[in-house]
């Protein structure tokens, strides 16, 4: 489904530019992986801060970026030199989660109790990045103020997600060294910042979900509650009522969360009804009763896609169950701005975590056999037509246990780390991975359209009219125009937490010359797009702008009021 269908000015346009291009497509204009620069610390956690930067944390080991006198664990990565520098992190950011806030602030959640000496206990961490527009980073800083800002609970492996009033909401993780199963969990969620005094809220489904619920998949719907996935069970989360609802199971005893670490995406949201759907890849089949030193890293991951509608008619249908092109465990999803989603990393056989399982290989990896050769998934396509490779490229960096991927404000991917391993690792088969790649889509190197003048403020509810210019011939009478608005989320452990994709009604009109204006309404309310930054890109038939970012909602500091109407 489109979401508009630019037709209107269409002939005009079509009369003043001519025909659609013929020029057949150059050598460069597939989709291609290009590795370009070293990330000095394992990036197994990314976020996009900026329209240069991107944030890498990683574990305090014996990484070889530097900062003072001792490695780095955290570094921002600069897009467009391909060079990492160092942060100043005070607490262990391991196996970590994080996203932004209503005011654009990004706060970095949880963390490891370190060994390391000078290294302090993450576990109860809050990081806070406040928005930087120096695009080189050198004047950005992360704020660490453990003794007055933290959480309540010691969360190792915990997820996040911004709710609808603009908050973050902490969910599960464990306290303390769990070589595997969650053995010490921690059942409960909160708030950063602090709602109900600061006291935890008990969640039933973390304690029936265990001990395979690390890093729970969790979705802020677009009326307000969550949903929520881990080990083979789902609920439905009404944060205002504090009441679950229990949802059908995965079908067929797969388990997507970690250490079984399927991946799972909110699809795109459409207007008017923005009917929520959730898709679930990959994980595993196998028992979550098995001690895990009988488990074998040859085992075949999953390779069930379970895809369910969030509406009384959808939850009583169920689960679509498709398979995707091979088993992926510990693979991720990417909301594509023209609202396909990339299925990339991750290995086909075995678990995530390090050194457990009774045949590690290469040379504690508890996976094997990485996943080369990304797929696509088409949403609105029908049922086992949905899942392509044709014409992806394939890569020979393994991007397995601590990998991460984000979508850019450019529209490609950013890939890097992989570390089934202690302590950094050289010269093994799944060594450390400090190379970085980019997985191009073909219109990186086509004429794209290119927004500008676009506010930077975007109240929901509203209508904005914003300067495109359009290469000639790209629109023609039957091209099709989506404008998406995007959370490129926060990568880590196979989850994307916090992405999200709203498609916005829009039109394109003709101007004078290659130039038009774009006619977009803004979404209904703070519950189908959590306030706080976003990227606004424009695809015309394939071609996607470079994103624009903009603040969403009023940018006040959380909790933020609700805003625009109700649908
Ligand atoms: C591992 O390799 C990286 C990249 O070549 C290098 O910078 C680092 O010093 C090496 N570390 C160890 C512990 O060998
Ligand atoms: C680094 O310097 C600080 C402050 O001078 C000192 O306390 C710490 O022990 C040093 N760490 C290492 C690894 O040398
Ligand atoms: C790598 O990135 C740098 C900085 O953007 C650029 O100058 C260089 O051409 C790139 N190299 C490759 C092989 O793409
Ligand atoms: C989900 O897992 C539980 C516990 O292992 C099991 O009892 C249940 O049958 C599973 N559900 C499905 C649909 O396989
Ligand atoms: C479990 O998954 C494996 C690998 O995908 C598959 O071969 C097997 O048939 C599945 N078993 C069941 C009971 O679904
Ligand atoms: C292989 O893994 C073991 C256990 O994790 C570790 O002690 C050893 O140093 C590793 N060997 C190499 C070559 O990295
Ligand atoms: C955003 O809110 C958080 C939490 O209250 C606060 O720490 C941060 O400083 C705020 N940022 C801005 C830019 O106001």
């Amino acid at each position: 489904m489109r979401v508009s269908i630019a037709s209107v000015f269409l002939s005009a346009f079509i009369h003043l530019y001519g025909p659609a291009r013929a020029a057949p497509p150059s050598s460069h204009s597939g989709w291609n992986f290009v590795q370009n620069g070293t990330s000095g610390i394992i990036a197994l956690e990314s976020i996009i801060v900026s329209d240069t930067l991107a944030i890498f944390f990683d574990r305090a080991t014996n990484d070889p970026l530097q900062i003072k006198n001792h490695s780095a664990w955290g570094a921002l990565w600069n897009m467009e030199t391909n060079t990492a520098s160092p942060l100043d992190l005070v607490s262990d950011t391991f196996c970590a989660s994080g996203g932004f806030l209503s005011n654009g602030t990004m706060v970095s959640v949880g963390g490891h109790l370190s060994n390391v000496a000078g290294v302090d206990d993450g576990r109860m961490g809050l990081r806070i990045f406040e928005p930087c527009t120096d695009p080189s980073g050198a004047t950005c800083t992360i704020l660490e103020d453990l003794a007055n800002i933290h959480l309540a609970e010691t969360r190792w492996y915990p997820s996040s997600a911004r709710i609808f009033d603009g908050s973050l909401m902490i969910v599960g993780g464990t306290h303390i060294g769990t070589p595997f199963y969650n053995m010490d969990p921690v059942n409960n969620i909160e708030f950063f910042p602090k709602k109900d005094g600061g006291v935890p809220r008990p969640l039933q489904f973390l304690e029936r979900s265990l001990p395979v619920n690390l890093f729970p998949r969790v979705f802020a719907l677009p009326d307000g509650k969550a949903f929520l996935v881990a080990n083979n069970q789902t609920i439905i989360y009404d944060i205002e009522r504090n009441e679950e609802t229990i949802l059908p199971d995965i079908p067929n005893g797969v388990r997507v969360t970690n250490p079984f670490d399927g991946t799972a995406t909110l699809l795109p949201l459409h207007p008017p009804h923005y009917v929520p759907e959730v898709l679930v890849c990959g994980g595993t089949n196998t028992s979550d009763q098995i001690p895990q030193e009988q488990l074998s890293s040859q085992t075949p991951a999953s390779d069930q896609c379970s895809r369910i509608t969030l509406t009384p008619e959808g939850i009583k249908r169920g689960w679509e169950i498709e398979r995707m092109l091979e088993p992926r465990t510990m693979t991720e999803m990417i909301l594509m701005p023209n609202g396909k989603v990339l299925i990339i990393n991750g290995a086909q056989s075995g678990y995530a975590a390090i050194d457990t399982v009774r045949d590690p290989v290469g040379n504690s990896s508890n996976s094997d056999h990485p996943a080369m050769t990304p797929s696509v998934y088409s949403p609105d396509a029908p049922l086992g037509k949905r899942i392509s490779n044709q014409g992806m490229p394939t890569t020979d960096i393994a991007r397995l246990y601590h990998s991460s991927v984000t979508l850019t404000p450019k529209g490609n991917l950013l890939i890097a780390g992989s570390d089934p391993n202690f302590i950094i690792t050289n010269g093994t088969l799944f060594h450390s991975e400090f190379r970085v790649q980019y997985l191009n889509p073909p219109y990186i190197t086509a004429d794209r359209p290119q927004l500008s003048n676009v506010p930077k403020t975007i109240a929901f509810n509203k209508k904005f009219i914003v300067d495109v210019a359009i290469p000639g011939g790209l629109l023609t009478k039957s091209s099709s125009v989506q404008v998406a608005l995007m959370d490129l989320g926060f990568s880590s452990h196979g989850f994307h937490s916090s992405s999200r994709l709203v498609f916005m009604d829009a039109k394109l009109s003709p101007g004078s010359g290659k130039t038009g204006k774009l006619m977009f309404s803004s979404p209904p309310n703070n519950r189908v797009y959590p306030p706080g930054p976003a990227y606004i890109f424009l695809t015309i038939d394939d071609a996607t702008s470079i994103g624009v970012r903009v603040m969403v909602g009023d940018g006040f500091t959380p909790p933020v009021e609700d805003q625009g109407v109700r649908v």
